[in-house]
C-alpha cells in the first residue's frame, strides 16, 4: 500500500487518482486544513496532522505501507515570508515526523513534493537541476532543506527517495471529478479564469515592467495529471531499484501572464477585465524548466505541451466547482 500525505489536496488527489488507475492501493492521510474530503477517491482515509507523531505512527501500524509520497504540506510563499514559524514547523517537523515513522516501521521509499522556489531567481533558463540554489522564501528554504534531510536519511540509514520540484501546477482532471480547490485561490489560471466566470471584477497583472516580450511574467505552466503522471513514474522507478535524485517538473516552455489571460479568453469565449498593477514582492520575472533528465531518466512525457487543453480542464472544473455551490 501507498501512504499519501496531502492526497486530498490539489495536486496529492490528482496523484491518487492516477495511483489507483496504475494499481496501487492507496491510504491518504490528511488533517483536511486545505484540502476537501470530496477529492479523496480511495476508502482507506486517516484525518491526521503530520505534525501528530502519534497519529502518524498508527497509520504505519495499521496498514502494510511500503512508500510513501509526501505532499502535506503549507504553500503560500508571501504566507511563509510573513508567518515562517508555521512553515518550519509544518513543512520541516512533519517531514521528519514522517521520515522518522517511516524509519520505525521499515519503510525507506519515498517521492516528495519540492518546488521551483528552491532555485529562487534563476541565473539562466531553461533552469537545469543543477542550477544553484538560493531560496527567496521560508517556503522555498523548507523545500530545499527536506531534499537535503533526505539526501541524508539515503546515506545514514538506505532510505531511496525521488525529490520533484514543480514548477507552475496548473489544470484538472479532465474527467471532472477533482480538481484545483483552494481557498483563498492565489494561483493565476483559476483566477483568470473565475474574473471570466464573474466571480472576481477583474485580474490585476502583477507587473508589466520585466524584462519580458511583453513586460509580464513568464512561467511554465504544468499540468497536474502529468504531474500526476512523473509521481507514478518516480514510485516505480524507484521500486526499480533507481537510484536516488532530484527531478524538475514542467514542460521547458514559457508563457506570460498576458499570454493566459488570451488563452483564457479564447477557451471561455467571455470577457476578462484587466488591471495592470505593480510587481508582487519576490516574483522573479521568468522560471522555465529544464526537464530533461526527469524524460530521459523516468520516461516522462508530458501530454498537455500547450496551454489551451490544460485551461479547457481548468474551465470545465471551474464551471463545475461553481455551480455546485450555487446550488447548495
Ligand atoms: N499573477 C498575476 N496576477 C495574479 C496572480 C498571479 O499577475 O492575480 C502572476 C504572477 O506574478 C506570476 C504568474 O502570474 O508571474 C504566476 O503566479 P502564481 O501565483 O500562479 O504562481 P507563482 O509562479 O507565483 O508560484 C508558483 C507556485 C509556488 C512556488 C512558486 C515558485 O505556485 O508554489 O511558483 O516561485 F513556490
Amino acid at each position: 500500500m501507498i501512504l499519501v500525505t496531502g492526497g486530498a489536496g490539489y495536486i496529492g488527489s490528482h496523484t491518487v487518482k492516477e495511483l489507483l488507475r496504475a494499481g496501487y492501493e492507496v491510504v491518504v492521510l490528511d488533517d483536511l486544513s486545505s484540502g476537501h474530503r470530496e477529492l479523496v477517491l480511495t476508502e482507506h482515509f486517516v484525518q491526521a496532522d503530520v505534525r501528530d507523531r502519534k497519529a502518524l505512527r498508527a497509520a504505519f501500524r495499521r496498514y502494510p505501507i511500503r512508500a510513501v509520497m509526501h505532499f502535506a504540506a503549507l504553500t503560500s510563499v508571501p504566507e511563509s515570508v510573513a508567518d515562517p514559524g508555521r512553515y518550519y514547523e509544518v513543512n520541516l517537523l512533519g517531514t521528519l515526523n514522517l521520515l522518522e515513522a517511516m524509519r520505525e516501521f521499515g519503510v525507506k521509499t519515498i517521492v516528495f513534493s519540492s518546488s521551483a522556489a528552491v532555485y529562487g531567481d534563476p541565473q539562466k533558463i531553461p533552469i537545469p537541476e543543477d542550477h544553484p540554489t538560493r531560496p527567496k522564501s521560508p517556503y522555498g528554504r523548507t523545500k530545499l532543506m527536506v531534499e537535503e534531510i533526505l539526501c541524508d536519511y539515503a546515506r545514514a540509514y538506505g532510505f531511496s527517495y525521488v525529490s520533484l520540484r514543480y514548477f507552475n501546477a496548473a489544470g484538472s482532471d479532465p474527467a471532472g471529478r477533482i480538481g484545483e480547490w483552494h481557498e483563498p485561490e492565489r494561483h493565476l489560471i483559476p483566477i483568470v479564469l473565475e474574473a471570466a466566470l464573474g466571480k472576481r471584477p477583474y485580474v490585476e497583472i502583477f507587473g508589466t515592467d520585466y524584462e519580458t516580450p511583453d513586460g509580464t511574467g513568464v512561467r511554465d505552466y504544468i499540468h497536474v495529471v502529468d504531474l500526476a503522471q512523473a509521481h507514478v513514474l518516480a514510485l516505480r522507478y524507484l521500486e526499480a531499484g533507481g537510484k536516488s535524485g532530484i527531478y524538475n517538473l514542467g514542460i521547458g516552455r514559457g508563457y506570460s501572464v498576458r499570454e493566459v489571460i488570451e488563452v483564457c479568453r479564447k477557451v471561455t469565449g467571455r470577457e476578462i477585465p484587466v488591471r495592470e498593477g505593480p510587481r508582487r514582492p519576490g516574483d522573479p520575472a521568468v522560471l522555465v524548466a529544464d526537464p530533461t533528465r526527469a524524460q530521459e531518466e523516468l520516461g516522462w512525457k508530458p501530454v498537455y505541451t500547450a496551454l489551451e487543453p490544460l485551461v479547457e480542464t481548468a474551465w470545465r472544473w471551474l464551471l463545475r466547482l461553481s455551480s455546485r455551490f450555487s446550488q447548495s
